[in-house]
């Protein structure tokens, strides 16, 4: 056992007052972990569950485990929030019953107010990852749908929620669908009816989002297919897990029906007639495949905000020895754009974040032998503004988390020529843990989506960069969201690049942001302890 993976035992294990205090300080001086974002005091996050506002507050829960692990036992963990910006973590909300439908795990899943009381529908996961596996191949499904409700909907944190005594309110995905998986309960109104569609999908055709209705959301009936995925021939029907829509999301915006399904943080838009949705068309909320598991809500503003889980780009033992793993991305605002696709932004409010502003710049060329790095600019938690005429360049943008020699640094940029956001994290850091990642897919490299500028269109770009969480906004339309961990803790520069012409800067603003907490959220580790 090395020194690092015997840290993380003890982190995994906390025996001691002592012992967590120690744990959280440590945490809370890790330099890779952010200050504006949300995640657990410790340990793991996966997937946003359930956001909700009610009464003025924002609850937004998370898959949390115990473990720096994926296929660990999952529980909901809860933040709550008065202003989508600043959370305070409030523990656990829903743990596993021993011998229950959800003995190895709470699910993904959603939240609503059923008169007047808040109530969860999640998945229980019955098996072992083991025995999951196993049954699985033989056709049988581990997962069921289960119902929670807040003890005390007059608690302003929501706290303690109560498992209803008809759980699993569905056992078994509907008759006549093979289905691979069976998961992720999305739910709304229309009316006075409850509609609730699941992940779904059959080995070799793919996605399959099968809707539901209910009177009191505790008794199900099982209706149609609210959408089936267009068939894709590169389906591998020997790799079931592709062959499923995961965490499904279904809202209209501004008029506009839309679907979101967690692979690619796709979106598909179409027409939803008689309870059926047609596809039309589709595009990505967020081109990064740091960004999973996207999930949604309607604000008491009538906003339509998403999340996703920016996952690690570092090894399993690289995350071990740190301690934890996964954070929540900012909240994004989604909107109807004119021609049918949807905006993407941060919502107004993290502009709170802004503290003191380190740099503008105006009226400025860039140019490809220019300096590297901007004078007087040193941070990894800031916002940084661009509006950036293309000129000659093919290429133009960012340079972020930059060492003075250049030897680390992250390009977040617009390729002109394939008319394409990216973001390159190709020299993002020199450790060795940070090359490759979970099935040895590169953690490091360029990812990148379609942005495609009118003539005369500046590129405008909004960047967070909260220490390992780079988060891009592009256009009002696109965005990306990336990870990375420079060894240096002076990586700390920010620069503009242009490549194959020169571009102009016509305004730049750097932002130093403040924190929302003074420990990197690590407080309340005693109200996760399981
Ligand atoms: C997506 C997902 C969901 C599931 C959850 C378990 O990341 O696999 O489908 O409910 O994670 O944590």
């Amino acid at each position: 056992m090395t020194a690092a993976s015997a840290a993380a035992g003890a982190l995994a294990l906390p025996s001691t007052m002592g012992a967590q205090t120690r744990i959280s300080s440590t945490l809370a001086n890790d330099r890779h972990r952010p200050r504006v974002h949300l995640l657990p005091p410790s340990l793991w996050l996966n997937d946003p569950n359930g956001p909700l506002h009610f009464r003025g507050r924002y609850h937004l829960f998370y898959q949390y485990a115990p473990a720096i692990d994926n296929f660990a036992t999952k529980y909901w963990g809860h933040a709550v929030s008065t202003d989508l910006v600043h959370w305070k973590n409030v523990g656990i909300a829903l743990a596993p019953t021993a011998g229950g439908p959800d003995k190895n795990g709470c699910w993904s899943g959603s939240a609503v107010v059923v008169d007047g009381i808040p109530t969860i529908v999640y998945t229980g996961a019955t098996w072992s990852a083991e025995s999951e596996r196993a049954e699985r191949a033989k056709g049988i499904i581990p997962e069921r749908q289960m119902v929670a409700i807040a003890a005390d909907p007059n608690d302003p944190n929501l706290t303690r929620w109560i498992k209803i005594a008809e759980n699993p309110v569905l056992a078994a995905p509907p008759e006549g669908i093979r289905a691979v998986g069976w998961r992720d309960p999305a739910v709304w109104k229309e009316g006075d009816t409850w509609y609730m569609t699941i992940g779904c999908g059959e080995a070799g055709k793919g996605g399959i989002a099968p809707l539901y209705s209910s009177r009191d959301v505790r008794r199900w009936t099982y209706l149609h297919p609210l959408a089936v995925a267009r068939p894709d021939p590169n389906q591998d029907p020997n790799r079931p897990g592709s062959s499923m829509w995961e965490c499904p999301d279904f809202f209209i915006v501004d008029g506009k029906p839309v679907l979101l399904v967690a692979s690619g943080n796709r979106y598909l838009t179409g027409t939803y007639i008689d309870h059926r949705f047609e596809q039309e068309s589709e595009g990505r909320i967020d081109f990064g495949s740091a960004s999973y598991a996207q999930k949604t809500m309607e604000d008491e503003k009538g906003r339509r905000i998403w999340w996703g889980w920016l996952r690690e780009k570092r090894s399993s033992e690289a995350q071990t020895a740190a301690g934890w793993a996964g954070v929540m991305s900012l909240p994004k605002l989604l909107t109807l754009r004119r021609d049918g696709t949807l905006g993407v932004e941060p919502v107004p409010e993290v502009r709170v974040l802004r503290g003191g502003q380190q740099k503008t710049i105006s009226n400025r060329t860039i140019e490809p032998n220019g300096p590297l790095l901007l004078d007087g600019v040193s941070t990894d938690c800031a916002e940084v503004d661009v509006e950036i005429e293309l000129g000659s360049a093919h290429q133009a943008g960012l340079r972020v988390r930059a060492a003075a020699d250049g030897r680390e640094q992250t390009l977040i940029g617009y390729d002109r020529d394939t008319q394409e956001l990216f973001s390159d994290t190709t020299a993002s850091s020199t450790d060795a843990a940070t090359a490759t990642g979970q099935g040895l897919r590169a953690n490091r490299g360029v990812e990148k989506g379609k942005l495609v500028l009118q003539n005369g269109e500046p590129l405008r770009l909004r960047v967070y960069v909260d220490a390992s969480v780079i988060e891009t906004f592009a256009n009002g339309r696109a965005s990306i969201s990336d990870r990375v961990y420079p060894s240096s803790d002076a990586a700390l520069g920010v620069g503009l690049f242009v490549k194959g012409g020169t571009a102009r800067v016509r305004s730049m603003a750097v932002w130093q942001l403040t924190p929302i907490s003074n420990d990197r959220l690590t407080s309340g580790a005693e109200l996760f302890r399981v």
